[in-house]
């Protein structure tokens, strides 16, 4: 969410900063702008409301050769999108980009009284905060910076120079990353590694309460408190190809067709087919600590939730004598939840970086129970803040819409509820389908989307483009399995689509059934398979325009449309049916004129409340 770039080496500042904000524009895009600074310390401005490409326009107005900036793509937290909120703000002689957001900007505001404020932003007032500190520009910025903090409250990422000494930026972090290049003759700035690759390799990520001064050939970083830190330097595991669209039309569908390899990563190494066991290393936990387990929570946000959720649904089945309780984590970090005695708690984030996820692993941690991480971002704060972990391993994900991750962390938290079954002595027999089924869901994945159902669903879509309300219904894990469909659809084609329990949905949501909306049923074979049926038959009934999708061949009532995978999964299948929801969602918001990638008032990863 909101994305910072800055450069100080030799080549030109403005190439390298539109060009990061380009890759980091999926975490923010109402708003953006840079500043550059000359030899003598002459800034150039640049601020546009809109896409990075509006900022581009204006750029090619304003070309500068100059080696030292910063620059920021903007998700509007505190007032709205528009060229004055957008960063980076001035004070006097300096100007700052944030990611974050300072919670006392009010009272802090009221004692500025020299600064005439020219934006609705908190960070105008940090910016305006740190030059009062500054001002005759004779004592280090590094140092107004850090007194500047220190009266800060709230979340920040910072990118700071000043007109006074246009050879430096000063940036530091609490809450919201920040990562540091290292060059040749250049240091490059970014909150996201993915801004620095094929620029260098090696990077040094802050950590919270750190501040680093740069220069194109030194950094050195101290905690708030003076304290040099020497700071370790790590490898950017991402290349480019990864962060690129690589001939499709949208990251989104790059994205879903990329699942089969993906999730192989996942599994890489982890499931052991012939003996029938899993191995993960992360999670750090000795047998005995895993025998313990007796109670599990698995926090997370939005598509992150809904894969605790459906993983949950799953582990119950073979680990006896264990609970679950999966939790949105905005609620949970406000609640006075009672932790039991040998309760593990799951932190799902793909981001690594969420808000809400990180304050509850900081909370469950203070009431001392065990945090395993599902996380993709490597190297991320809820990455390096857990007990241990496990890594999905999915690459860079750019749409803001989750999709090869819900995949994966679905997998991964079943894997680690083998690894606590297998512990607790659960027959080998009981966990083999699970295992064997894991062992083939890449290719199950890739059979479907090299089959002819994917344009199929293309075709059926158009039909389904009039409508304005979508209703997913689901039994048992179908019933996750379609909170996120229903999540994947609203937030791309903006249609009102809500999931329902099957079993729900004569308390109430079946008076809903009218010509404005259609119903998708995800029906796989089972034991509640025939319970489904009537539940389908309910909808029909009252005139419902039902799609169903299903991996039971014989299946036949008068549906509007039936998707009918050809599977060997029977446990795993709605892993597949929620490809074919991806499918569904992304045709709709591509018929619709959407921006895929972007949908509008969202961004990728959210690291404010
Ligand atoms: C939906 C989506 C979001 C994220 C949620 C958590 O498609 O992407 O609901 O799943 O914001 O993000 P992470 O997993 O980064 O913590």
């Amino acid at each position: 969410m909101c994305g910072i770039v800055g450069y100080v080496g030799n080549k030109n500042a403005q190439n390298f900063l539109v060009s990061g904000l380009k890759r980091l524009e999926y975490r923010g895009y109402d708003s953006a702008g840079v500043v550059t600074l000359d030899q003598e310390g002459n800034a150039t401005l640049i601020r546009a409301k809109g896409k990075i490409a509006n900022l581009e326009s204006c750029m090619a107005k304003k070309k500068r050769d100059d080696v030292i900036g910063i620059g920021h793509t903007r998700w509007a937290t505190h007032g709205e999108p528009s060229e004055a909120n957008a960063h980076p703000h001035k004070a006097g002689s300096i100007y700052l980009v944030h990611n974050g957001i300072i919670e006392n900007y009010k009272e802090l505001k009221s004692q500025l009284k020299n600064h005439d404020f020219k934006s609705d932003t908190d960070t105008e007032v940090l910016a305006a905060l740190i030059e009062s500190f500054y001002q005759d520009g004779k004592h280090p910025l590094v140092n107004a910076v850090v007194q500047a903090l220190k009266l800060v409250k709230g979340t920040y990422g910072i990118a700071v120079v000043s007109e006074k000494n246009p050879e430096e930026i000063v940036v530091a972090r609490s809450g919201s990353p920040l990562v540091v290049g290292i060059g040749k003759d250049e240091t490059l700035i970014a909150s996201d590694a993915s801004a620095l690759i094929g620029h260098t390799k090696r990077a040094i990520y802050l950590k919270d309460g750190e501040v680093a001064k740069v220069s194109k050939d030194s950094i050195e970083v101290k905690t708030l408190n003076a304290e040099p830190v020497s700071a370790k330097v790590e490898e950017i595991e991402t290349n480019l190809a990864a962060i690129q669209k690589g001939g499709y039309d949208h990251f989104l569908l790059k994205e879903i067709m990329e699942q089969p390899e993906s999730l192989a990563e996942t599994l890489r190494g982890r499931v052991d087919t012939k003996n029938n066991l899993v191995h993960l290393g992360g999670p750090g936990l000795s047998e005995a600590e895993l025998r313990k387990i007796k109670h599990l929570i698995v926090v997370g946000c939005g598509t992150a939730h809904y894969a605790g959720t459906l993983a949950s649904y799953y582990i119950e089945q073979f680990t006896p004598e264990i609970t679950i309780e999966t939790v949105v984590a905005s609620e949970y970090r406000y609640r006075q939840a009672y932790i039991p005695k040998d309760s593990v708690a799951l932190i799902v984030s793909q981001s690594g970086e969420t808000a809400d996820t990180l304050a509850c692993l900081r909370e469950i941690k203070k009431q001392g129970a065990k945090t395993i991480g599902i996380v993709n971002a490597i190297g991320s704060t809820i990455a390096r803040e857990v007990d241990g972990g496990t890594y999905v391993h999915v690459g860079p994900e750019i749409a803001v819409a989750s999709t090869k991750a819900f995949t994966s962390q679905v997998i991964a938290m079943v894997m680690f509820g083998i690894t606590i079954a297998q512990a607790k002595g659960v027959k080998n027999t009981i966990l083999r389908s699970y295992i064997e089924e894991i062992a083939k869901l890449p290719d199950e994945i890739s059979k479907l989307l090299n089959s002819d159902i994917p344009n199929a669903v293309k075709t059926m879509t158009q039909k389904y483009a009039k409508y304005e309300h979508g209703i997913y219904l689901g039994r048992d894990v179908a019933y996750p399995t379609a909170m996120e469909g229903a999540l994947k659809m609203k937030e791309i084609s903006y249609l009102d689509a809500n999931a329902y329990a099957f079993g729900e949905l004569k308390h109430g949501p079946l008076a809903l059934v009218d010509d404005r909306f259609f119903e998708v049923v995800l029906l796989p074979k089972g034991a509640l398979y025939e319970k489904a049926i009537s539940n389908v038959q309910e909808v029909l009934a009252r005139g419902g325009h039902v799609i169903v999708i299903t991996n039971e061949e014989h299946f036949d009532l008068p549906v509007d449309d039936i998707v009918k995978i050809t599977t060997d999964l029977e446990i795993f299948a709605p892993i597949i049916m929620n490809v074919i929801s991806q499918l569904f969602a992304y045709n709709m918001a591509v018929a619709k004129g959407n921006n895929v990638d972007q949908p509008r008032n969202l961004a990728k990863s959210v690291t404010v409340e």
